[in-house]
């Protein structure tokens, strides 16, 4: 084995890439099609039919739980697409026990975030529940805009019997016991939130993308495509649009999807395996794990580090997705500030008295980047089957084709919009690449949960264009 093998493991040629915008579409039309593809939700339908105008003004609550972070909002919407957020955020680290534990205890410790917000800004009141949108970074399977059940977690949380509980209702007793007025009025994923919140200041924004420590994405779909939802529902919503969490983070199968020897290691040695491939393949979570193992090959061959092991490497999962980047920005120093720098990341045995070589540092760079340029063409295929799903976007060539983006590996990793978009190009071609935008969504999932609470509240105060 070699560097160029490991070079030839990752390259995503034309031929693959055809390959997974085509499986994609396909498991697009088998999710709208089937309740259940696989045994586990895709094309969950979010039950939004409605996009903000741009114009709705007042204040609403959105809780936002993420891989790695808590965000309760109050989101004072002021019109004209403007929003100012008032926050708390907390962060969960991955040995947290809260992850881990009772879900009751769970939820009680998110209500009292809330509760923290609310006394903060002074928005508590007795007699009028303000309207929460929670925005949920994780599966659950909708039966209605504000009901679902939890699907299998990921993302390290792993809380006491919460498969299959319905959220509004874990939510809805929490906030009895902590005594807290607050209504939930919407439930989304995230990806929805970001489409919506884009949408705010955007009409044109027409996919949801989170590009994090997961990755997934949402968008609009005609109901009269959507037989999952039956003919009762899709008499309701006939002939409008509504919001798919398409979850393509478990998309994906040997049988379109390119998986290397690193890919199937990493898929080996996971506490959920087989799931959620296509994620493993180039979201925030797994980017640091293949540079890891495809790293550890090199050593083991003597062709990196001179066959030692570093302590970054030690562990599984102990070499960070933000590690790539900082070592592919490195290239704008001279080789001799390069190499200290990244001798400053990288320890040794001291019996080993091993100095990091200029080898080493091409070697390393070169690692990340073809990690790295994976992931991108990843995410471009995703984002090139959900324009090619909404085909009429092709048509119109006047009108900007907007996705809304949010998430650390899109916006930490300063390569990776480029590299998306020149992937977009080789794609459709530089004319339709010309009008795709890559919009950061900033705070969009909480803005999202904002906006949708606020359009589903059954007493929506002030929310009149
Ligand atoms: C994971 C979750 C999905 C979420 C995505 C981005 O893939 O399953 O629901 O949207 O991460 O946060």
């Amino acid at each position: 084995m070699s560097l160029d093998s490991i070079k030839t493991a990752f390259d995503l040629t034309q031929e693959h890439f055809q390959g997974i915008v085509t499986g994609f579409k396909k498991e697009y039309e088998q999710g709208l099609n089937t309740a259940e593809a696989k045994g586990l939700a895709t094309m969950i339908p979010s039950y939004v039919t409605r996009l903000p105008s741009g114009q709705e003004k007042g204040t609403f609550l959105a809780l936002d739980l993420g891989g790695s972070t808590l965000r309760v909002c109050a989101v004072h919407l002021l019109g004209q697409g403007k929003v100012k957020v008032d926050e708390i955020k907390r962060s969960i680290s991955m040995t947290d026990p809260l992850r881990t534990g009772e879900t009751s205890v769970f939820f009680d410790w998110m209500v009292e975030t809330v509760d923290m917000l609310l006394k903060k800004h002074d928005l508590k009141s007795d007699t009028e529940s303000l309207a929460m949108g929670i925005c949920w970074s994780f599966p659950v399977d909708q039966t209605s805009v504000s009901a679902g059940k939890i699907l299998r977690m990921g993302k390290g949380f792993d809380l006491k019997g919460i498969e299959g509980q319905d959220l509004k209702t874990l939510f809805t007793e929490a906030f009895e016991r902590k005594n807290v007025n607050v209504k939930v009025t919407a439930l989304i994923n995230d990806t929805v939130g970001v489409l919506v919140a884009h949408a705010y200041n955007d009409p044109d924004a027409r996919i949801g993308f989170i590009y994090g420590t997961g990755a997934n994405a949402a968008y609009p779909e005609k109901v009269s495509k959507m037989v999952k939802l039956g003919s009762d529902l899709k008499g309701q919503y006939q002939d409008q649009e509504m919001l798919v969490n398409t979850e393509i983070d478990i998309f994906g199968s040997d049988a379109y999807l390119p998986l290397n020897r690193f890919d199937r290691l990493l898929d080996a040695n996971h506490n959920q395996p087989e799931f959620q491939l296509y994620e493993k393949m180039m979201s925030g979570a797994y980017l640091g794990e293949l540079v890891r193992l495809a790293a550890l090959e090199l050593v083991e061959e003597k062709l990196l580090f001179d066959g030692h092991i570093p302590l970054e490497f030690k562990e599984m999962y102990s070499f960070e997705t933000s590690r790539l980047s900082n070592i592919e920005s490195l290239h704008d120093d001279s080789v001799e500030t390069q190499l200290s720098q990244l001798r400053t990341s990288f320890t040794f045995d001291a019996s080993a008295q091993y100095q990091l070589t200029e080898h080493d540092l091409a070697t390393m760079t070169t690692l990340c980047k073809v990690v790295a340029v994976r992931g991108a063409k990843l995410a471009a295929a995703a984002i090139a089957s959900l324009i090619e799903q909404q085909h009429e976007l092709l048509k119109d060539q006047d009108r900007p084709i907007v996705i809304g983006i949010n998430g650390s590996t899109f916006e930490l990793y300063p390569q990776m919009p480029k590299r998306i978009l020149s992937s977009l190009s080789d794609w459709f071609g530089p004319e339709v690449a010309s009008r795709i935008r890559l919009d950061v969504a900033r705070d969009g999932a909480s803005i999202g949960g904002a906006l949708i609470a606020m359009l589903y509240a059954e007493k929506s105060v002030q929310s009149q264009p």
